[in-house]
């Protein structure tokens, strides 16, 4: 028998948002918009003793065929504000925000976050991500700025920037002394200069060193440039795999890339995004999971996400007939606007060539198909089968943990909370109490350098 010992699992939380995960038309359903919301769902997290609450960024609304996308939720509101208000009502969960390199400014965006790690005391996290879209960009006239193959050098130099950032305070620059009337013990403190491609900025930054030093890092992003950006810098990816086999593949290929960086293996923990449905036998889990993806699958919703691959008006079809007979449209995706583009979409042509097969294989309609490839539940059982699933994953090492996304709002992790969270601690897996303050204790990571001193002007 391996004597490897049991990694620890890592569990999170991501409020949901946007995507047809979620069935706001269940009875059971609440606002995805009011505050009890969140304190419901962030109080839930940290009851179950999770290490973080994610929230997601779509900064426009999404259209399709020239129309707002309402068949899913629509609306959301502003992550710092969010955050920092669940700031107030936990004291241990940490607090993810995405939040886009592309149409913001290193300097506010430092800003917010040194500013949340202070109020949170420790708990903040920043997902860096890098949607580039003209159609987003519009929103911040600033359409079409950045082509698409200068995302990562934008986001790499905004990082940097903001660690500059972080780093222009020392945590001992505030001497706060009363007797001699001397608040700063140094006075270059928050000084700063950085001259690059993307930004050339002088002066001083505003808000003294934070607990954490710098908000935790996070990735979410598949390609090649985007690992490569995450196996650089980022303390966790929010990823895409949760399956045993595409798991250990993206793990594998990530982890290997740290080396190149003179990082250690247990510098990146790999957290994908993950669904349950849990019930109280296996059976009963199998059944309502078949119910809740013909929720988050209408057929109107098959048709529009078969309009993303085909890039074409497809709306004539019937979503209980059988897939297109002509081709997608070749290039840019011009029909659904707003969506952060997924891998699996970048070769359209060979997506439709092997859902036809599936489709002529199985006798599948158009819903069936979408149903079939996209709308497959993570996790499907009782509380001991969903426990021993994510175990055995981590175990493996197709991920660190995972970052749970319920489909109901806001009451979709109590069950979770209540039944499958004690197994795991009854299988010494997962904490059974904080053991720390900050987010970076949660996750197991080191702090960082302590910031060097300013240089001389
Ligand atoms: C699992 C996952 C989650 C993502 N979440 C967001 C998000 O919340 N907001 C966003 O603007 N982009 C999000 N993205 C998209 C990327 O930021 C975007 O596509 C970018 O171009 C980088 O991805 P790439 O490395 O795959 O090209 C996500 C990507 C993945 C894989």
């Amino acid at each position: 028998m391996s004597s490897k010992p049991l990694k620890q699992i890592h569990l999170a939380a991501h409020f949901p948002g946007v995507n047809n995960t979620t069935v706001w038309s269940d009875p059971d359903a609440g606002s995805h918009i009011d505050f009890d919301s969140f304190i419901h769902f962030a109080q839930t997290a940290e009851r179950a003793k999770f290490d973080f609450l994610f929230l997601a960024e779509g900064l426009r609304l999404r259209e399709q065929g020239g129309r707002i996308h309402d068949l899913d939720v629509v609306g959301r509101p502003d992550t710092f504000t969010v955050l920092t208000a669940l700031a107030a009502v936990t004291e241990r969960l940490g607090l993810t925000g995405t939040i886009n390199s592309t149409f913001n400014e290193p300097y506010e965006v430092a800003r917010q976050f040194a500013t949340l790690d202070h109020l949170s005391e420790g708990r903040a996290a920043w997902n860096v991500v890098t949607s580039w879209d003209a159609f987003t960009g519009e929103n911040f006239r600033r359409g079409g700025f950045l082509p698409r193959e200068d995302r990562y050098s934008r986001a790499q130099e905004f990082l940097a920037t903001a660690h500059e950032l972080f780093d222009s305070w020392d945590g001992t620059a505030i001497a706060a002394d009363a007797g001699s009337g001397t608040f700063l013990r140094d006075a270059r403190a928050g000084t700063f200069a950085h001259r690059g491609r993307h930004f050339d900025i002088e002066g001083r930054f505003n808000v003294p060193r934070s607990p954490q030093g710098r908000p935790v890092i996070f990735q979410a992003g598949d390609s090649e440039e985007g690992r490569e950006f995450a196996a650089a810098g980022a303390d966790a990816i929010f990823g895409r795999y949760g399956t045993l086999e595409a798991g250990r593949e993206f793990y594998a290929d990530v982890k290997g890339r740290l080396a190149a960086h003179g990082r250690t293996h247990d510098r990146l923990k790999i957290l994908p995004a993950a669904t349950f449905v849990l019930g109280d036998t296996d059976a009963e889990a199998r059944e309502t999971a078949h119910e809740v993806r013909r929720l988050q699958v209408s057929g109107q919703t098959a048709i529009k996400y078969l309009e993303h691959v085909w890039n074409r008006d497809l709306s004539a079809y019937d979503p209980d007939g059988p897939l297109p007979a002509i081709d997608p449209e070749p290039g840019e995706n011009t029909i659904a606007l707003g969506r952060a583009s997924v891998r699996q979409f970048r070769d359209p042509l060979a997506t439709a060539r092997r859902w036809r097969e599936l489709a002529g294989a199985k006798n599948l309609s158009i819903r069936e198909l979408v149903i079939a490839t996209t709308a497959e539940q993570t996790f499907v059982g009782s509380a001991a089968t969903i426990a021993g699933a994510i175990n055995d994953l981590v175990q493996a090492d197709a991920a660190d943990g995972f970052i749970l996304v319920p489909h109901i709002t806001p009451g979709g992790l109590d069950g979770f909370a209540d039944s499958v969270v004690p197994l795991l601690q009854e299988r010494g897996v997962f904490r059974a109490e904080y053991e720390g303050s900050t987010l970076r204790d949660h996750l197991g990571l080191a702090a960082p350098a302590p910031a060097p001193a300013p240089a001389p002007r």
